[in-house]
């Protein structure tokens, strides 16, 4: 990879970890409110566990591990994150690059990483995933290109989510994520918040730029 693409990766994830803090911004307020109140034991204690559906070669990795203990308002907590693709190679590329930081403790917590080549509207077959996630998350969705295969995979993903957990998606296009908002609420998402990211890179293709639009989900009760 040339040094300008990395660099440029590198931007589109610092961009990409603000825009999460400010799509769940109130979100996270919500959620520090409802830990101080409640008796339980403050989430950290066991394992935060993220969801990466048709994650490519997962090189948003770090960035949702910080923010999925930041929302759980456990920033030391250990968190595992499991990312699912179609595509081999792009999953060899993530084992690669994540597999050997498996276990790694530092400040922030230990992170483990677990990726997985195979078909994301098949995940009931994925019984060794578990169920019940924190964060599931979906970069670049791409409704527009199929939109069968697409519902079905929001379906799934929503299914993982835990009661207390999120949905996340971020998409290239306006028109693609505005199909898709709509879809997944159709489909049991309920919108918790969806923004525009004014500091989106944009690509070759008119209309299109990185992490353009990116929305937070609850599952409807
Ligand atoms: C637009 S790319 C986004 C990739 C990555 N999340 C990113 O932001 O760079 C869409 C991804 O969906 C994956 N995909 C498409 N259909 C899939 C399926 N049925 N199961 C799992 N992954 C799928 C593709 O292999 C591709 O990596």
């Amino acid at each position: 990879m040339s040094e300008k693409i990395q660099s440029a990766n590198e931007e589109d994830l610092k961009r990409l970890r603000r825009m999460l803090r400010k799509v769940a911004g109130h979100d996270l307020e919500a959620v520090k409110r409802r830990l101080e109140r409640s008796a339980k034991p403050r989430p950290g204690a066991e394992e935060i566990r993220v969801l990466d559906i048709a994650c490519g070669d997962c090189r948003e990795a770090e960035v949702l591990g910080d923010f999925v203990a930041e929302l759980k308002g456990a920033p030391e907590a250990s968190v595992k994150l499991t990312g699912i693709d179609v595509r081999a190679r792009e999953i060899a590329d993530a084992a690669r690059k994540f597999g050997k930081r498996q276990g790694m403790r530092d400040e922030r917590g230990g992170r483990k990483f677990e990726f997985l080549t195979g078909d994301a509207k098949k995940l009931k077959g994925h019984a060794e995933m578990g169920e019940d996630f924190d964060l599931v998350f979906l970069r670049h969705q791409n409704y527009w290109n199929g939109a069968r295969d697409w519902e079905e995979i929001f379906d799934q993903a929503l299914e993982k989510v835990g009661d207390e957990g999120r949905l996340v998606i971020t998409s290239y296009f306006d028109k693609e994520h505005a199909l898709a908002l709509e879809a997944i609420q159709k489909l049991g998402g309920e919108l918790i918040r969806t923004e525009f990211n004014d500091e989106t890179r944009e690509l070759i293709t008119p209309g299109k730029s990185m992490d353009r639009h990116v929305a937070i989900f609850r599952k409807k009760k």
